[in-house]
């Protein structure tokens, strides 16, 4: 496959299910919240109606307190576990019952500063608007109850990043004794060497049939949850959105909402600020059910610089810390530090390289000032889906691409960040 603009857009139209993106045929058959984010951001270079369709269908699957779910089921498939019918959210458009990082906002500020039909991207921006207003109150609301500034996952799969390392002590904390058969349908499309384990399913799915008995009513499940981390990726994605939410009310919003987004941005700021340990020149998680910070270095430790928080000495510390990593695995940037105990080179979140965390690592780095560092990863993912095509993600030892093949956000992160050529 030759690997140009022409063959990206050829991915997202062969993906494209009538106005909405899957990630890749079989593997993920619906739409996923921040897939679309940035799959919008990759339509919106040459295809300005379909980038705002993508981001309308996600909010079709909207709950009515604010929630913009992980999974719209828009149509059935049989080719994905577990469906609507383990999730049992009971809303009429079905979905999944949590949330994935909020990259939305940053999706849509970037699409209307991108679009050359103005009034167009005006008219659709504005009537998304109220919406994202409302997903980022849920956030404070059902995330960070007390007010800390800090949200909370109660899913592995909110983080986007699955089977992290940076879950393992947390996640053991699971009985993995779900009520609900296990029908693992992904092995049956990629190697089971490159996906997580039938221990972590049968904790993911325990979460899901606890959540599911309460009803998937948020305050219950952050009291009753053995499962609660304040992820960095995670904040720093939400503060980032918060920051362009900020940008979008300027033109949509009043100065009540204004002021409300301030709030949370000041809040916010500090308490990640709070998550850097100087000592492993890296940002670090805590886990939320024993107060304790969580001591794996992982991508998205580097991430609070696309928040735009960290200074001078935090930023030049993250680029030391990227340049050892790059010592020990060549292509940027491993999921999980190559010198880590817990780093696979192929399984998925535990050591491969991810396009689309790439291209926030690097932007983060850019606006810091270390330039070298972004664009070193800039020039590794360009190297990457040059030779290997648009993998799911790609081994930080040998380059190889991994998982689901002619991968939507893959394909998408590459236009956007405009790595290929006609
Ligand atoms: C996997 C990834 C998640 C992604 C989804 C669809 O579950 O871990 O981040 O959103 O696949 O691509």
């Amino acid at each position: 496959m030759s690997v140009t603009i022409g063959a990206a857009r050829e991915i997202l139209r062969g993906n494209d299910r009538g106005g909405y993106t899957v990630p890749t045929a079989a593997l993920y058959p619906y739409q996923w919240n921040w897939d679309s984010a940035f799959v919008a951001m990759g339509w919106i270079t040459f295809d300005e109606p379909r980038a705002w369709r993508e981001l309308e269908r996600l909010l079709e699957g909207q709950w009515a307190d604010g929630m913009v779910p992980h999974i719209v089921f828009h149509a059935p498939a049989d080719t994905y576990f577990p469906g609507p019918d383990v999730w049992r959210t009971g809303h009429s458009v079905p979905t999944s019952g949590i949330t994935q990082p909020a990259v939305l906002a940053t999706s849509v500020r970037r699409c209307l500063d991108a679009a050359t039909d103005r009034a167009g991207a005006e008219a659709r921006a504005a009537a998304i608007y109220p919406r994202l207003v409302a997903y980022h109150r849920w956030w404070a609301a059902a995330r960070d109850p007390g007010g800390t500034g800090l949200v909370g996952m109660l899913h592995p799969w909110e983080s986007g990043m699955d089977n992290s390392p940076a879950w393992d002590v947390p996640f053991a904390r699971v009985s993995p004794t779900p009520t609900t058969p296990i029908r693992r349908k992904d092995t049956g499309h990629v190697d089971a060497g490159m996906r997580p384990t039938d221990d972590f399913y049968r904790r993911v799915i325990a979460l899901i049939d606890l959540y599911a008995s309460l009803g998937w009513d948020p305050s219950r499940m952050w009291a009753e949850t053995p499962f609660k981390v304040a992820d960095v990726a995670l904040n720093a994605i939400l503060h980032r959105a918060e920051r362009d939410l900020l940008a979008l009310a300027q033109r949509f919003g009043d100065p009540a909402e204004r002021g409300e987004i301030a709030d949370r941005l000041h809040r916010s700021r500090a308490a990640i600020g709070g998550l850097w340990r100087a000592s492993d020149g890296i940002f670090q998680p805590v886990d939320l059910s024993t107060g304790e910070r969580i001591p794996v270095a992982t991508s998205a430790g580097f991430l609070p610089l696309y928040a735009g928080i960290g200074d001078g000495t935090v930023a030049s510390a993250l680029a030391a810390t990227l340049h050892r990593w790059k010592a020990l695995a060549p292509y940027g940037v491993p999921s999980t530090a190559p010198d880590h105990p817990g780093f696979e080179p192929k399984r998925y979140w535990r050591g491969p390289v991810w396009a689309i965390v790439n291209w926030m690592i690097a932007d983060g780095f850019a606006a810091a000032g270390e330039t070298g560092a972004a664009n070193a990863i800039r020039d590794d993912t360009a190297t990457l889906v040059r030779r290997h095509g648009f993998a799911e993600y790609f081994d930080p030892t040998t380059g190889d691409g991994l998982g689901g093949g002619s991968f939507t956000w893959t394909a998408a992160i590459a236009l956007a960040w405009n790595l290929l050529e006609e």
